[in-house]
């Protein structure tokens, strides 16, 4: 077995996160480049090193994926949601997940939209692999820099300003739950009507995306809508009980 192969292994016995399930080759370039950089010459030294000072695990973590996001990603896409939230909460409350939520742009984006355009009650579930990008997401403070796409109305309304920053206000969070939840490994919520899980599945093996996939719909009660990222699309939507609806949008079947 080769030496990352070694690691992926111990570093799976040590953390409980399954780095095989991640495409090899854009893992192995990023933590290769985290492992000179903090100079240990291979990786059983550097695992090693992670067991005695958890700031290095916590690195690795961070680095494993990329964690930005914006609000309202690709707004157009968020405009086809609309219609889709309405029809989505005729019958009562909208329960949501956000799924790798990262730094809680995303989740705040649907709750901004629920209040201003579907005016119905809902509640959002929005977890990530990573404990540091959650706890910048119930902060929910953010530069100016990374308001930048929240519509001028909806930033007066739903933020206030201090200096340079910008901090959700609480009626917005209200609706937002955040929990640790790894996609690869751990259980996954029921009888939900909505799942956005955007620009993660992009990093997983194509076996590790059709699992994901699969419990996504399993995640879902029957007309319940999938909502993923740019390059996520999927075909064999059958296999799944899923039809697409539009780009990026798969719908439950009732079965
Ligand atoms: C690029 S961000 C996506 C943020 C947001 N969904 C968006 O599209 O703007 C990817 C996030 O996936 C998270 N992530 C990576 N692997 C994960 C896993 N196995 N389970 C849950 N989250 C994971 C990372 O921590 C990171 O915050």
């Amino acid at each position: 077995m080769d030496e990352f192969m070694e690691f992926m292994r111990s570093f799976h016995k040590l953390t409980g996160i399954d780095l095989t399930l991640y495409k090899r080759p854009q893992m192995e370039r990023r933590l290769t480049s985290l492992r000179n950089r903090n100079r240990y010459a291979n990786f059983p030294d550097y695992l090693q090193a992670m067991g005695r000072d958890r700031n290095l695990l916590y690195e690795l973590l961070d680095k494993m994926t990329i964690n930005v996001s914006e609000f309202f990603r690709n707004p157009d896409r968020w405009e086809l949601l609309v219609p889709i939230l309405k029809e989505l909460t005729e019958k009562g409350p909208l329960h949501a997940w956000s799924a790798a939520c990262s730094t809680g742009e995303e989740p705040y984006s649907l709750s901004m939209i629920m209040m201003e355009r579907v005016k119905r009650p809902y509640q959002i579930l929005a977890t990530d692999i990573d404990e540091n990008v959650l706890e910048t997401a119930k902060r929910g403070v953010y530069r100016d820099y990374q308001t930048k796409a929240v519509p001028r109305d909806l930033l007066a309304q739903y933020f206030t300003k201090q200096d340079a920053l910008w901090s959700v206000k609480e009626s917005v969070k209200q609706h937002v739950t955040f929990r640790i939840q790894n996609l690869l490994a751990d259980a996954y919520p029921q009888n939900l009507d909505l799942v956005i899980c955007r620009n993660v599945m992009i990093y997983f093996t194509e076996e590790a995306k059709q699992r994901v996939i699969s419990c996504f719909a399993g995640a879902l009660r029957p007309g319940g809508i999938l909502f993923v990222g740019s390059t996520e699309q999927f075909l064999r939507t059958e296999l799944h009980g899923l039809s697409a609806v539009g780009p990026f949008l798969y719908q439950k079947q009732a079965d």
